[in-house]
């Protein structure tokens, strides 16, 4: 069966059942600024989730385009992507295990005529720590799913995955683990944030019986073993569950599916082909590959995953510029850099020219005809894949160069870009001696610096707390309000960073601002800088604060009670209910505790503000206004 087929096939399922199809949401979140991507379908659902009335209704179904950075260094196997598209199906409030469990049996064994006999489910085995129960009730709707099939289905229970490797598959067909079957954005119940949703799940497995397990992946197989002979195709979570501030678990108001199953590992099962680089929306690349450079696919171990890497990385890279993403080095466009700059490598190694990368973007549109508009967008993608291959083709043959020269395979992978394992491999393919532990060790080191900084620029924006990053911060506020009061109130906050040097705040605007309207902008703040107006925290329920009208990041995960900012004439909840604050936002701090504490105590202080009105433009200055993505800006601003 093919991708459109089967992703038809799954929307009419679904439709037949009441769910109403709605389009796949742009890889870029569109309502939220802490993460890169758009990493599974329930993402842009998460406000559904924890409540919100979906416009199209309680059952919706659809297929979601998804990129997951984690997977990068994953690919290269018969089944990792980065870009992948899921199936999705959700109930918001409305069925729950019963249904979700008997129709996605139904569509896999019925519609997409998988053999039941091949497929291994799993559930959460419960967790004491968190008071969060056994899910034996999934179990028991798959116990009956399976023995009407004829098929005596046996439990075992893991626990962890250590003990499944030890325990392997023991003639079970529903198997128990822990962290594997609690579904959450941020994973494990350890790890999630207050307010978010979270649940059990249970997923499943298809057997390819024709690839034999690899101990070296640890002694028994079992579903959830990597060698590759289990594969997972589909999960259902069921979102029933809010982390609280004290970290202990509620029940949600109600009761959620959230199911998912990866297209193209469903193609594959379907067509019992574990390789999922042989089906139709990934083969095709593959010829190409084989057409523009010479070398045939599967020829042996590395050239089979340099392939895959190449059609992957120019895929994934494909999409995220038609979804308005462009090479730079940071966030978005510095993972778009790491794909094409790691396909530019491979390519070099299977010696396909680096022109022919580009060139993949015709046959990817041409697979996506008439389901993804790739075809309206080709000339920007080629163009802004040429321009970036060119940059790196020179990085490339230089840091080439300081190899041969022997530089330290660390500078050559943080300096000039190399992909990690590429070094590694490079050298040992030289036979040069490279001491693997230490090298290790500093990539660990380094990437975890680097992803300590990328947590810390989401969380709350804020670099550090020095009394100038502070300032920066309350001016933020001051400029939100400003924004929506020149621009418009549709104006939504996309994300911020905030550092002592100057604050950025991204926001939804389709097009330049003006000279007038910038200046407009500065006024405002500055004349609320110069009104001295306090700035209270208050703690209060959620639902007060929506009330008053409090910004929020839509889809942004908050707890029941939340700290509100109001910044203001007398700031106090009364006066905010009448709408007299200037600024109210959801926000854990810190600020300034009045609006003239942004006047530099060496220039100003607050009693001499009445007199210098008229004459001191005041503090805050826009440095710098720009695009960063389709429909988003970019302010830079100080206060000096
Ligand atoms: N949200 C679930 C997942 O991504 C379905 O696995």
């Amino acid at each position: 069966m093919t991708s459109s087929e089967i992703r038809q096939k799954f929307l009419e399922f679904f439709e037949k059942r009441g769910h109403k199809i709605v389009p796949s949401s742009s890889l870029v979140p569109e309502n939220d600024p802490s993460v890169l991507f758009t990493t599974a379908g329930m993402q842009p659902m998460v406000a559904y989730l924890l409540g919100q009335e979906h416009p199209q209704g309680k059952r919706i179904v659809n297929s979601q385009k998804c990129f997951r950075a984690n997977d990068i260094e994953e690919v290269g196997d018969n089944r990792h992507t980065t870009f992948f598209e899921m199936l999705g199906n959700w109930s918001f409030g409305d069925y729950f295990k019963k249904e979700q469990i008997s129709w996605i049996f139904e569509f896999l064994t019925k519609e997409i005529k998988l053999d039941p006999k091949k497929i291994y489910v799993t559930a959460f085995i419960g967790d004491s720590a968190h008071n969060l129960p056994k899910d034996s009730e999934t179990a028991e709707i798959w116990m009956n799913l399976f023995s009407e099939k004829g098929i005596l289905a046996k439990e075992v229970e893991f626990g962890t995955e250590k003990n499944a490797s030890d325990t392997g598959m023991g003639d079970g067909r529903i198997f128990y683990y822990q962290d594997k079957n609690w579904w959450s954005m941020s994973g494990n119940p350890d790890s999630m944030q207050s307010g978010e949703p979270g649940g059990p799940d249970s997923e499943m497995f298809y057997e390819f019986s024709d690839i034999e397990h690899n101990v070296s992946f640890g002694k028994y197989c079992h579903p959830n073993c990597d060698c590759g002979r289990y594969v997972e195709i589909g999960n259902s979570v069921f979102m029933e569950y809010q982390k609280k501030s004290d970290g202990s678990f509620a029940k949600l108001p109600k009761q959620n599916v959230d199911f998912g199953g990866g297209l193209e590992r469903i193609i594959a099962a379907s067509n019992n082909e574990p390789d999922i680089f042989k089906i139709d929306t990934l083969f095709p690349i593959i010829k190409e590959i084989e057409r523009l450079g010479g070398k045939k696919y599967g020829e042996n171990f590395e050239n089979t995953k340099f392939f895959r890497i190449i059609s992957d990385h120019i895929r994934a890279a494909v999409f995220m510029i038609a979804d308005g993403v462009r090479p730079s080095n940071v966030e978005r466009g510095y993972i778009l850099r790491r794909l094409v700059r790691r396909a530019v490598v491979y390519a070099h190694k299977i010696g396909l020219s680096y022109d022919a990368l580009a060139e993949l973007a015709q046959i990817i549109a041409d697979v996506y005809e008439g389901v993804y508009p790739i075809e309206s967008k080709l000339v920007e993608i080629k163009n802004t894949l040429i321009t970036e291959v060119d940059k790196f083709k020179d990085t490339l043959n230089k840091g080439l160069k300081e190899f041969e020269k022997g530089t330290d395979p660390f500078i050559l992978a943080t300096t000039y870009g190399f992909p990690f394992e590429l070094v590694r491999e490079l050298a040992e393919e030289r036979g040069q001696i490279i001491d693997r532990a230490a090298f290790d060790a500093k990539m660990k080191e380094h990437q975890r610096l680097s992803r300590t900084a990328s947590a810390g620029m989401f969380k709350g924006g804020l670099a550090d707390h020095e009394p100038k990053t502070i300032k920066h911060h309350t001016a933020h506020h001051l400029l939100l309000v400003a924004l929506k009061e020149v621009l418009g109130k549709d104006v939504k906050q996309r994300g911020s960073n905030i550092t002592q040097e100057r604050l950025r705040l991204d926001f939804s605007f389709n097009r330049k601002l003006t000279d007038e309207e910038k200046k407009k902008i500065e006024e405002i703040v500055n004349q609320k800088i110069k009104e001295g107006l306090p700035v209270i925290r208050k703690e209060m329920p959620k639902k007060e604060a929506e009330k008053l009208g409090a910004e929020m990041e839509f889809g942004g995960k908050y707890g029941d009670i939340v700290s509100v900012y109001f910044i203001g004439p007398s700031a106090t909840p009364q006066d905010d209910a009448e709408g007299k604050a200037f600024s109210i936002e959801f926000c854990g701090g810190p600020h300034v505790t009045n609006t003239a504490e942004l006047y530099s105590s060496s220039r100003l202080v607050p009693s001499e503000i009445e007199g210098v009105k008229s004459r001191d433009i005041g503090p805050f200055k826009i440095l710098k206004e720009e695009a960063v993505a389709a429909g988003i800006r970019r302010i830079k601003a100080v206060v000096e």
